[in-house]
């Protein structure tokens, strides 16, 4: 986006993912990761699965995206999901869909133990497609207390939208003292400063879509994301900005007071805050802390943007507080799992590569 300063260089939070005998990340790279989960609330580690594996898994979003019964996903854009722009949904407890999620919790146990205990419940296994014509998320933290998963089942292009992170604006004990005892001021400032910027930006594209050929409105879509009075956080929804109903935004709080601060405290917002894009190669899995800022671009490409996520919980959570964040399929609703069951379920054969790793490691 132009109004966005959003570097692209992910290389101070990524690790290299190498495997022990048992297909176990080794002991070295756990400490690196668990050093850029504790620094910046995010770490990618590359080439965690092997092709044959991320196959597997676009094969899993594949079937379920055909599925015409599927369960969509309400907590994000459901305008969006409305008109075929994004398709998020959940992914059912299949022996093949829960092979491969337990496939990366023991992969990553070692990691995510450090934050999740074995009777911590799965809270979600989805799969989130955006589509050219979707609309750019405002910068938001997902329910605190979570571990959050992606993983890249192929390549991602910045074109196609790989999620954008705020590192290092997670939640910790004393995290309120840093930058001078106004970081949270200071983020919110900062967050508010970016979803202006992306409200314009997906305002401009929405006016533009009217008269391109690539992305052509639906019947009653152009007025359904301006106007629409129905939940949803990531739209260009005038109506629910201007009645402050929307959590992400709130023109009401844009009055000159919030101006005069965001222009006070402008080089300290451009310096303190950097945006990174991700663009994940097939393979790579980003883990990240809940409440780290980030939200997901529009899909600027022709191509489908897909990705297989999941989250789990780091503690006891309110049934009504998980499934506002997320969206458990019916059947994990019905058979809860937690991380215990998935480090104990049976995983995918090792690959070739996977041995290789090994070998390597
Ligand atoms: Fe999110």
């Amino acid at each position: 986006m132009n109004d966005l300063k959003v570097s692209n260089d992910t290389s101070a939070y990524e690790v290299p993912a190498a495997l022990d005998a048992q297909g176990r990340l080794t002991g070295a790279c756990v400490r690196q990761a668990l050093t850029m989960m504790d620094t910046h609330g995010l770490v990618i580690l590359t080439d965690l699965l092997s092709d044959a594996e991320a196959d597997i898994g676009l094969e899993l979003i594949r079937q379920t995206i055909a599925n015409p019964d599927r369960s969509q996903c309400s907590f994000a854009s459901e305008t969006d999901n409305r008109y075929v722009r994004r398709d998020f949904c959940s992914l059912p407890s299949t022996p093949a869909v829960t092979r491969f999620a337990a496939t990366m919790c023991q992969r990553l146990e070692d990691v995510i133990s450090e934050y999740c205990g074995r009777s911590r419940p799965l809270l979600e296994v989805a799969t989130f497609t955006s589509y050219l014509g979707s609309s750019h998320q405002y910068i938001h933290r997902d329910p605190s207390g979570v571990i959050s998963l992606f993983a890249a089942v192929e390549d991602v292009s910045d074109e196609q939208g790989g999620t954008v992170f705020v590192p290092g604006t997670h939640a910790y004990g004393g995290s309120d003292n840093a930058h001078g005892g106004q970081a949270s001021a200071l983020m919110e400032l900062f967050r508010t400063q970016c979803n202006w910027r992306i409200l314009v930006h997906n305002l401009k594209k929405l006016w533009s879509m009217r008269r391109d050929d690539a992305t052509p409105l639906a019947p009653g879509e152009f007025w359904d994301r301006l106007f629409s009075r129905k939940w949803d956080q990531h739209q260009p929804n005038l109506l629910r900005f201007m009645l402050g109903k929307n959590s992400q935004f709130s023109l009401r709080n844009l009055g000159p007071r919030m101006l005069w601060k965001l222009y006070r405290h402008r080089k300290a917002l451009s310096e303190l805050f950097p945006l990174v894009q991700t663009a994940p190669r097939k393979g790579s899995v980003i883990l990240y802390r809940s409440d780290l800022l980030h939200a997901g671009p529009d899909n600027r490409s022709p191509v489908p943007r897909q990705i297989f996520g999941m989250s789990i919980a780091r503690d006891i959570i309110d049934t009504k507080y998980w499934h506002d964040g997320y969206s458990p399929h019916p059947s994990l609703m019905a058979q809860p799992l937690s991380f215990g069951d998935l480090l104990d379920h049976p995983a995918l054969p090792a690959t070739s590569s996977v041995l290789n790793h090994r070998l390597s490691a």
